[in-house]
């Protein structure tokens, strides 16, 4: 392996160039040559200035996030820092690409700091469960100010260059192409100027109202409810203040521990890993995808619309069908209703929402206007007969080679392509709703679908700034399959003795987004009993069926859309709706179940449970590769904390045999609900976890 730091003295300056693709982390091999070239530099006498730089893409990206969790190896990065900061001359930090965490904890280190035009900053410690670790929550506040860095450090958000000159972060920027060349030219002039190194540590923080932070606990507590970070980032920045550099170094650092030993690190670190590690799918490793530049949409409703302007925003051109002139003008409607959107949010130009609109995307009644489209994505009515409708026509229209998909939420993948004579191009590409927001995308390999057009579906993701994660079909792939076996726990519990209210409470309480019951309304309680009402001859007769979400439909409360639904919504206020209580007492009557109290936690309890459990059988039928693909589809898609890293990782976290225990006591009350998955009584049999599987 090439030497991952390089030093190199030229016109008295010292060169340090760190080279340790793809990100240049901060890993032991790199802290080690940063420490022998500082250590060089102080033995001799001819260097009157350095310069640090990163080769390749990027200044250093932070921390080498896999050393973590494993015992710590000297140097320290603190110390390194310290070491850095305390040089006898000048320090130039010549940054591009993304100085984040430690790369730019290394560059507050340095005394000067020089930077392209687009360089980004931050410290994104946070998103990972953890606070700047190695004096940036005492140097940023020093060089930006205490309101600037606990913003910066709390949201772990990217900086720009010229908002970073602003807060002075860095000193200047610069159009050199020559990363190096550019840091040494700043090297030269400050040595031509007499300029002497200048310590962030020395800079006296600007006092601030301790109310700066006592407000900033209070939007944290609200808006980061259950983490420990965000909170613990506060008292490190709160430290700069009230105490000497040195001092306020070894609380960021008694802080920082804190966090690594947290379960809430290693949910996010999982996270992280498990969203990079989600695209390496061995069938399509090596496997080229077909090209893409211009989309077809079936269907401008809800998702179709959103579908095409996630399409749209990233330079595709996009053709979409409806059914008549009448439905094509409310689907051009809804398109441009949603970009306008992102025009008063100040994400897109009124200019490049007209060139768009003009430019990228039409909508017709003629489906012939996709004989040209690379990849054509159904979003009609979830309805079998329509579908094969559809994807006959499209067989017939589309060129060889184009890509078939269907956006279905639970059909069977293998029936529509069977209507086809190239069952080989067919996938289902599911998105959520709102499609231009939502970050998943489940990619349904079929039977016959070629390895070319599932690396099609990924490239697509990939441009379409989304998450995909491969799934097998069965009725609901991965995440909606989960979910129905999720919602039966839910209602199994309000069955049981709780309201749908306190089920919704212990489930935000516990870190979801919204409640189950919550959800539905937002989504329209008539998508679910269209789906209960088409598996109602499939089901099987030992299964405990709640009706009380039916009892609404019947009566046209489908949630928001019609104002009442499990909440009344009025005045832009939401209130529980005494009918759903007066329905339940009902069918309890009816089924002779006696009401008792459900404490919260038994409420999560079955809900995990019943969540774990079937995605262990997603697991073992393949629907999802590993672990880690139904983690990422519940973190993306279904409102999952992402600070407890996914179901399997929480799984993990509390211990298999709790879940399997779990299992067994709600099996009790209802042995057909509550069948352990083989997959999860093997691993406990054998002592292991969801991350084996992940790693084997
Ligand atoms: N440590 C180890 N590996 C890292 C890494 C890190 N800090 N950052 C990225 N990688 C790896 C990724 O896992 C990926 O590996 P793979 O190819 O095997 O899957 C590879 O580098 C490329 O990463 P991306 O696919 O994410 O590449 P992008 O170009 O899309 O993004 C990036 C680059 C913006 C740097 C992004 O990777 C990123 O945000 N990285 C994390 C940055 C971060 O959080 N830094 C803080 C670390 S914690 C810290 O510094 C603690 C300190 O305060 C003590
Ligand atoms: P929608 O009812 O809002 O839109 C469907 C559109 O398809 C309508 O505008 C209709 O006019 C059009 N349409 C129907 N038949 C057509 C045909 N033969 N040719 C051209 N256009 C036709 O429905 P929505 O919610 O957008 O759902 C569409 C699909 O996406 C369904 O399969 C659904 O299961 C799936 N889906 C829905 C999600 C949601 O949250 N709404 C989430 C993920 C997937």
């Amino acid at each position: 392996m090439s030497d991952p730091v390089l030093l190199e003295i030229t016109d008295d300056i010292a060169v340090i160039a760190i080279a340790n693709p793809p990100v240049n982390a901060l890993s032991h091999s790199v802290r080690q040559g940063l420490d022998a070239a500082f250590a060089e530099i102080a033995r001799r006498d001819d260097v009157k200035a350095a310069v640090i730089y990163g080769t390749d893409r990027t200044f250093i990206a932070g921390a080498d996030i896999r050393e973590f969790g494993k015992p710590p190896q000297e140097p320290f990065l603190p110390d390194l820092i310290n070491r850095i900061e305390a040089c006898a001359v000048p320090v130039v930090a010549a940054l591009h690409g993304t100085a984040l965490g430690g790369g730019l904890e290394v560059a507050l280190g340095a005394h000067y700091r020089i930077a392209v035009p687009s360089a980004r900053f931050g410290l994104p410690e946070v998103t990972l469960g953890i606070l700047p670790g190695a004096g940036g929550t005492q140097r940023l506040p020093r060089l930006a100010g205490v309101e600037f860095a606990l913003e910066a450090i709390t949201s772990g958000r990217q900086i720009g260059a010229e908002e970073a000159l602003a807060a002075g972060v860095i000193d200047r920027i610069s159009d050199t192409a020559d990363i190096r060349e550019m840091g040494l030219s700043y090297a030269r002039e400050l040595i031509a100027s007499g300029a002497q190194p200048r310590r962030t540590s020395d800079i006296a923080p600007e006092p601030v109202s301790p109310d700066v932070f006592e407000q900033a606990r209070a939007k944290l507590a609200k808006k980061a409810r259950g983490q420990l970070a965000p909170q613990n980032c506060v008292k490190a920045v709160e430290g700069a203040l009230s105490l000497p550099f040195a001092e306020g170094l070894a609380n960021e650092r008694a802080l920082f521990q804190e966090l690594m030993e947290s379960d809430q690190r290693a949910a996010l670190i999982h996270a992280f890993f498990a969203e990079r590690q989600v695209a390496k799918v061995p069938e399509i490793n090596g496997v080229e995808p077909r090209a893409i530049s211009r989309i077809g949409v079936i269907g401008g409703g809800t998702m179709g619309a959103g579908i095409a302007v996630s399409a749209l925003l990233t330079g595709l051109q996009v053709t979409l069908i409806e059914r008549d002139a009448e439905a094509v003008s409310r689907a051009e409607t809804n398109v441009a209703k949603i970009l306008q959107g992102s025009v008063k949010r100040g994400k897109l130009t009124q200019e490049k929402f007209d060139a768009i609109m003009r430019e990228a995307f039409e909508a017709s009644a003629e489906y012939a206007t996709l004989a040209t489209a690379d990849v054509v994505i159904e979003a009609v009515f979830e309805s079998m007969e329509v579908k094969k409708e559809v994807f006959t026509k499209l067989d017939a229209i589309c060129k060889p080679g184009a890509v078939l998909a269907s956006n279905t939420s639970y059909l069977d993948v293998n029936e529509i392509a069977a209507m086809t004579t190239r069952p080989q191009d067919v996938i289902g590409l599911h998105f959520f709703s709102p499609a231009h927001v939502m970050r998943l995308l489940e990619i349904v390999v079929a039977d016959e679908t070629a390895p070319d057009v599932t690396a099609t579906g990924f490239a697509l993701a990939k441009r379409l700034k989304k998450v995909a994660v491969r799934a097998g079909v069965c009725d609901g792939f991965i995440g909606n399959r989960i979910l129905s076996h999720y919602r039966k726990a839910g209602d199994g519990a309000v069955l049981a003795g709780a309201s749908p209210f306190e089920v919704d409470r212990a489930l935000v309480n516990f870190g979801l987004a919204m409640g189950p019951y919550a959800v539905s309304d937002l989504a329209g309680l008539d998508i679910g009993w269209a789906t209960r009402k088409r598996l109602a001859p499939t089901r099987d007769p030992r299964e405990v069926y709640a009706e009380f979400a039916d009892r609404l439909c019947e009566a046209g409360h489908f949630g928001r859309k019609t104002g009442k639904g499990f909440y009344v919504y009025d005045d832009g206020g939401q209130t529980p709706n005494a009918e759903v209580i007066d329905h339940i007492a009902e069918e309890r009557a009816a089924k002779g179940i006696a009401a008792r109290e459900i404490p919260e936690q038994e409420i999560v309890d079955r809900y995990m449970a019943a969540m774990i459990n079937e995605a262990a059988r997603v697991v073992e039928e393949g629907i999802a590769l590993r672990p880690l693909d139904v983690d990422v589809t519940l973190l993306n898609g279904y409102g999952f904390p992402r600070w407890r890293g996914g179901p399997m990782q929480y799984a993990d976290t509390v211990g298999l045999e709790k879940v399997l225990a779990d299992i067994e006591r709600f099996a009790q009350e209802d042995d057909f609900l509550w069948q352990p998955a083989p997959l999860l009584k093997r691993l406990v049999a054998e002592g292991k976890t969801f991350a084996d599987l992940n790693n084997a």
